[in-house]
């Protein structure tokens, strides 16, 4: 698939309020500063669609972008960001998971984590309360470019090791890196794959 448009739509602290224009929707979420937002900028070539930063904690809202008029890409706050206080750090915790218990036009959770660290307890547990709830979702590992290809390979591996003592397979994955573009096509291939699957269905 290739993206010939691109827009921000709206930003939400309260799900009530989401766009109702029923396209499927993809959304991006992890961990504080695992680069989120950059992954959107890199996945629709435009450098500040999503607003990026090096400190955690930047992106604190739904974000809702509309591609190609027909599907959203929503970027969301981080979970897990330790230097907020513990009352932000539980009101985005509810807004996530209002979030997914919500879109009934969600296609697709992207859950990304970074490629250079073991797997964390947070995205774990993230992704079984994923399963729970029925909501399907892929693994992106980010900042690829951070690394040599075979401590990639490695991580990779002790990643897929570690999902199989709780899963039955791997969840599909993208390798992916906002600075050297990798992964892009796959995922783009991915969600217009998964945008004519579901076409009749999203009413
Ligand atoms: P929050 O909105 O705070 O939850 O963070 P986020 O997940 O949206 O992360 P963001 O995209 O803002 O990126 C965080 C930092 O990581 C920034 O300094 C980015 O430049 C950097 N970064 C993101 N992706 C990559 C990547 O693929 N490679 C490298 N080298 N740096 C990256
Ligand atoms: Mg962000």
């Amino acid at each position: 698939m290739e993206i010939k448009k691109a827009e921000f739509v709206v930003s939400n602290s309260d799900v009530k309020k989401l766009p109702g224009e029923p396209l499927p929707e993809y959304a991006f979420i992890g961990r504080s500063n695992v680069g989120k937002s950059s992954l959107i900028n890199m996945l629709t070539n435009k450098k500040n669609l999503a607003k990026t930063s090096s400190t955690p904690g930047k992106t604190q809202l739904i974000n809702h972008f509309k591609i190609n008029d027909n599907w959203f890409l929503v970027d969301l706050p981080g979970y897990g960001y330790a230097k907020t206080s513990k009352t932000n750090r539980k009101k985005f915790q509810k807004l996530i998971t209002d979030y997914f218990k919500t879109r009934k036009n969600l296609v697709n959770a992207f859950v990304l984590v970074d490629s250079r660290l073991e797997p964390q307890k947070i995205d774990l547990e993230f992704m079984e309360w994923l399963g729970k709830n029925r909501i399907p979702f892929s693994i992106v590992f980010t900042k690829a470019d951070k690394l040599s290809s075979s401590q990639l390979a490695k991580n990779i591996k002790k990643y897929q090791q570690k999902m199989l003592t709780r899963w039955e397979s791997m969840p599909k994955y993208f390798i992916t890196s906002s600075q050297d573009k990798r992964g892009r096509k796959e995922m783009l291939e991915y969600i217009g794959q998964l945008n004519k699957m579901v076409k009749d269905k999203i009413k």
